[in-house]
């Protein structure tokens, strides 16, 4: 959950390991460190906390190296402290690592009974010790670190200095991805495309297992066996200007805003525009389908729900929905013609990973719609369907849970007319509908004000409820997820039927209660739900179109109308005012919108 970055440069890489831990906060802000090599010795700087913290060090005490690494943490073992923080010391080694290691408390004894101390309680300064260890048993570096990893179990990305070689930073992967940046005379290794982004767009991945030493000029690559390898290097589109704020104050803010664009990017991409068909790439034969199986984590995990609703009423194809740490520890029983989706952003969340190598394994097609094109996900399924909303660094997704739920509907509709649920002219009139969803969404962002004005209130609250049938549901689900990540307001997102089943024992004067009821065919029993609600006291958020609002109950103490739409489209049309709701509750309650505390944007361990 970490982010790793190493620079072999022509020039100082102070600011250049900054610019890129910048770049990888979005795997974690907890505390952050840098080394680099001056006059032959390693040196680092570190300090608890964001990126800030380091800069404020630097400043006073600058690195004067051009070769060096750097590190931004997400705690696992030990607090998020300065002693804590990465790059760690050995001896001769100093490296920074992403991952779990998990047998570090046997490796540590055994390195204590060798007279080694240690200076904190993370799993990752045994690496050190162990590669030093190697080092003073006459090996050198690269096979002191071969030597290393063979007594490691658990999954890691690392990146090393050895003090008195001043031309060297190594790598190593296994479970956590690690890519191999080529520059001009400067070479890198970083956690992914975009932390190399701003130096090179020439990139090898490195494999599970491999681990690298590179030079000025070269990457020495090695698989797990010792055996030198070549990994291809690809051209990538990492460009700097995608993670630009631009003109708004949050990235979050700015996603919502992109969502109309990254929505209509990927529609295109899954519908022929001309022909008014549903054009899924990949080659799935839905028609043979049985089912699907939809794994995935948070925020993935609820637009997968929302596939469920889509699939099954459209193309009569059952779809199970699972938290993938769920699925892959419990054995559950996995048939021949069932298609895996992995629903991800990052591509590299370590549980979902580990759900579809379950259903690989046991001889299932597997696919994933992700965000990020070169993650591990992507390049281990059978079929990729990427969505197309440009690189999402809020910690919070936005607009990478519309572009998912893009292409599910898509997904949906093709599934639909392969299994003859629908014609051609029904399944024209749907891609229609599809493809008018990008104004929509524009039009529902254009609620803001409204949103803001609500959003006052409720972060007021300590408790707030949501509520919404059909595919309103895994919405409300969406809902509350969202302004718990980032306002720290506890909140519950309810199938409104279940309100009898406990929640309606919430309900006071005090709890503001959020019903998410477009005019769809669940309408009337939403609205009655609302009576329910406001016969108890409970302060009612009413979000629906038109239409809604025309046969609402009245008494409502607030109520959201976004655009009509048709129900295919009406979660993406929906999405934002939910989005708004949480972002301005958080920037009312001055909260870290994008970096909420805890929290990491690509959770890697499991
Ligand atoms: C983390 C992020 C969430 C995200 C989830 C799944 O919890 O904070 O925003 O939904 O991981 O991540 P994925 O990259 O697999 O979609």
């Amino acid at each position: 959950m970490c982010g790793i970055i190493g620079i072999v440069g022509r020039s100082s890489v102070q600011e250049r390991l900054i610019d890129s831990l910048k770049r990888l906060e979005y795997r974690g802000y907890d505390s952050a460190g840098v080394a680099g090599v001056v006059d032959g010795h390693v040196q680092r700087r570190r300090a608890a906390g964001k990126i800030k913290a380091l800069e404020d060090v630097l400043a006073a005490d600058p690195l004067n190296a051009t070769v060096g690494i750097g590190h931004t943490r997400w705690a696992t073992h030990g607090g998020p402290s300065t002693k804590n923080a990465h790059p760690h010391t050995q001896g001769r080694v100093t490296l920074v690592h992403n991952g779990i290691i998990e047998n570090y408390a046997e490796l540590r004894e055994m390195l204590k009974a060798d007279g080694r101390t240690f200076e904190s309680e993370t799993d990752t300064e045994v690496i050190a010790g162990l590669i030093d260890s190697e080092l003073a048993s006459g090996k050198d570096p690269v096979a002191a670190l071969k030597a290393a990893l063979d007594q490691l179990s658990g999954a890691y990305a690392i990146g090393v200095l050895i003090d008195g070689e001043d031309e060297l930073v190594m790598g190593a992967r296994k479970g956590s991805p690690l890519v191999v940046g080529y520059g001009e005379g400067e070479m890198f290794i970083g956690s992914d495309a975009l932390a190399v982004g701003p130096f090179t767009n020439r990139i090898a991945y490195l494999e599970e297992g491999d681990y690298v030493a590179i030079d000025h000029d070269k990457a020495r690559i090695f698989d797990a066996n010792g055996k030198p390898v070549k990994r291809e290097m690809r051209t990538v589109a990492a460009s700097a200007a995608l993670v630009e704020k631009g003109n708004y104050r949050h990235f979050m803010e700015k996603e919502i805003h992109d969502q109309p664009e990254g929505c209509q990017r990927t529609i295109a991409a899954y519908v022929d525009t001309l022909a008014e068909r549903a054009a899924i790439p990949g080659g799935v034969d839905f028609a043979a389908l049985e089912r699907i199986q939809i794994v995935a984590c948070g925020t993935s995990y609820i637009a997968g729900l929302l596939g469920k609703y889509l699939i099954e009423q459209l193309a009569d194809l059952p779809v199970d929905v699972e938290i993938a740490s769920e699925f892959r520890y419990r054995d559950p029983a996995l048939k021949p013609g069932t298609l895996a989706i992995g629903m991800s952003q990052s591509g590299e969340t370590a549980d979902t990973l580990a759900a579809l190598r379950l259903c690989e394994a046991k001889g299932m097609t597997t696919a994933a719609v992700v965000n990020a094109q070169e993650s591990t996900m992507a390049r281990e399924v059978d079929v990729v369907w990427p969505i197309h909303c440009g690189p999402e660094i809020g910690v919070a997704s936005t607009k990478a849970f519309t572009a998912q739920i893009s292409v599910l509907t898509a997904l949906a509709v093709a599934a639909a007319r392969a299994r003859g649920q629908i014609d051609a002219a029904e399944e024209q009139r749907l891609v229609r509908v599809l493809l008018g969803a990008p104004r929509l969404i524009a039009e529902s962002i254009n609620l803001e004000d409204a949103v803001k004005a609500v959003a006052v209130e409720i972060a007021k609250a300590r408790d707030v409820l949501f509520l919404g049938r059909g595919p309103m549901y895994p919405l409300a689900l969406e809902g509350a997820l969202k302004l718990k990540e980032i306002s720290y307001i506890h909140a519950e997102g309810y199938a409104a039927g279940e309100l009898k089943h406990g929640p309606i024992a919430l309900v006071d004067e005090k709890t503001p209660i959020v019903i998410l009821a477009p005019f769809d065919s669940y309408f009337e029993k939403s609205a009655s739900n609302m009576s329910e609600v406001m016969a108890r006291g409970g302060q009612v958020v009413f979000i629906t179109d038109p239409e809604g609002q025309q046969h609402a109950p009245a008494g409502a103490r607030v109520v959201v109308t976004a655009p009509q739409s048709d129900p295919l489209i009406a979660p993406l049309v929906m999405a934002a005012p939910i989005q708004l709701l949480a972002y301005y509750v958080a920037v009312q309650k001055g909260a870290d919108v994008d970096q909420p505390r805890n929290l990491a944007k690509s959770v890697t361990v499991e």
